[in-house]
């Protein structure tokens, strides 16, 4: 893995938004795979202001969302799909046409997520994966377990997943769905890079043990470590346990 530390955040988000418009350059069709949380908001208004500045063209630039929340629609308040809107979507010039994503209001969630397993495909895999990490040591929605599931999936969330995302949902984590789907660690281990971006104290603990520790399905991040070219890009804090 390439380890990359920064004294702030800021500095994380400007480093990793510079890394995607490289990427692009690099290859103007590139298949970007997008995660969605706190952490990766700063990177997009990063790239936002990179694009209004004429410095990264995303108008052949294809994109995987990672997850999206189940029974909810794609203009719900709290969908990963109107984060995306709004952060990202919204400010670039991405054609609607090579946005992908989950829909958690499909009458079938199974053949949902096959769908999107082959239409990953069909885009000729993921070129770089953009990922956050859970607090939980969660990649996507793949939360620790006993077993975690290679391809796309549904998925029972956490407690402290629907916690961490309760602000979504008015705060109340009653409002949170409790079924959310997501690519799995197999679909994500077949990007060709993989970008994961932690920050603050909170992360320091499974950003340590993701590097360091054993290979885990109780910690889904540490599979990280089968992958040939993974980059971290963190803060101080994030960092502090390596
Ligand atoms: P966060 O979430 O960026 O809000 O901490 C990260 C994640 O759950 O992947």
């Amino acid at each position: 893995m390439d380890i990359l530390v920064f004294d702030t955040a800021d500095e994380v988000a400007a480093a990793v938004a510079g890394r995607i418009v490289d990427a692009v350059a690099a290859r103007p069709d590139v298949v970007l795979g997008l995660p969605t949380g706190r952490t990766p908001i700063a990177t997009y208004r990063a790239l936002r202001r990179l694009h209004h500045a004429g410095h990264v063209n995303f108008a052949r630039v294809t994109t995987f969302n990672l997850d999206e929340f189940a029974g909810i629609t794609p203009g719900h308040p709290g969908s990963f799909r109107t984060f995306m809107d709004r952060h990202l979507f919204s400010e670039v010039n991405l054609a609607p046409g090579r946005i992908h994503f989950l829909d958690g209001a499909a009458p079938d969630l199974d053949a949902e997520c096959v769908r999107y397993e082959t239409a990953v495909d069909a885009a000729g895999g993921i070129g770089l994966q953009l990922l956050g990490i859970g607090s939980n040591g969660h990649i996507g929605f793949n939360e620790p377990g006993t077993e975690l599931v290679t391809r796309t999936h549904r998925v029972h969330l956490a407690a402290s997943t629907r916690r961490d995302n309760a602000a979504l949902f008015g705060g109340d984590i009653a409002n949170v769905p409790a079924e959310a789907l997501s690519m799995g660690m197999g679909t994500i281990l077949g990007a060709g890079t993989i970008v994961l971006i932690a920050t603050g104290e909170r992360k320091a603990q499974c950003v340590g043990s993701a590097v360091q520790g054993p290979l885990t399905t109780q910690l889904p991040a540490s599979f990280l470590q089968l992958h040939r070219h993974v980059e971290l890009y963190l803060d101080r804090p994030a960092a502090s346990r390596l």
